[in-house]
């Protein structure tokens, strides 16, 4: 959306969410990235946790810094830890093919996790895990400032969002991330898919819940 575009839907009172947290407006108002190698610095050897007894590496996250579209997913795995980035196993595949069927990459969204080291045995990270990484992933959102977020599975969108309910509950609705307003999905988890490929079907309709919601903010994720 051009500049001109904006300004004639912003005289006109519509909802500027979109660009207002786009790549457009960062021509005018830069996303200051220094701020996420900062972060990185401060994740540098972190113990604020028990995960950092057993991990490999530190998956602090990858993609394009200034992406409109943010992914966080759960936690690490072996593959994760082992490599140091985040989706690269076979749930990353899918991932990609998510992505495509969005028509995106992975070099055009942000990727990272709820926590950023592996927990034991792949097992779900727990609340105080969580809630030491925030601090991190807070600044993560803070320093990318994307246009929406998508949460990958029940567990990282129970823990984020501080409630206890079935994917049933989070599919085609759109949430806010803490105060910042900016607007979050919840998709099903690839590693879940790879267990339930029969599920795979109603990605389609959250892709399109996602899509027809951008629509009417003026919005596209690509
Ligand atoms: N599952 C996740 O939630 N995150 C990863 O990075 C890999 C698998």
């Amino acid at each position: 959306m051009n500049h001109k575009k904006i300004r004639y839907l912003a005289e006109m009172g519509v909802e500027a969410f979109w660009y207002k947290n786009s790549r457009h407006l960062s021509r005018f108002e830069e996303n200051n990235n220094s701020k996420l190698d900062d972060v990185k610095r401060e994740i540098d050897n972190c113990e604020r946790c028990d995960l950092s007894e057993n991990r490999g590496s530190i998956v602090f996250g990858s993609g394009d810094e200034k992406s409109r579209v943010m992914i966080i997913g759960e936690a690490p795995g072996k593959d994760e830890d082992a490599s140091g980035e985040p989706f690269v196993g076979r749930a990353g595949k899918l991932l990609d093919e998510i992505l495509f069927a969005m028509g995106l990459s992975r070099k055009e969204v942000y990727i990272t996790n709820t926590v950023k080291c592996r927990p034991p045995s792949n097992r779900n990270p727990n609340d105080d895990e969580i809630l030491s990484c925030s601090d991190f992933l807070d600044k993560q959102i803070d320093s990318i400032k994307p246009s929406i977020i998508i949460l990958l599975g029940k567990v990282a969108a129970n823990r984020m969002l501080g409630i206890n309910e079935s994917m049933a509950f989070f599919r085609k609705k759109v949430f806010d991330f803490g105060n910042t307003k900016i607007p979050l999905f919840v998709f099903y988890h690839p590693a879940y898919l790879l267990r339930s490929p029969s599920q795979k079907k109603n990605l389609w309709d959250d892709i399109n819940f996602i899509k027809g919601y951008l629509r009417k903010n003026g919005g596209s994720l690509n």
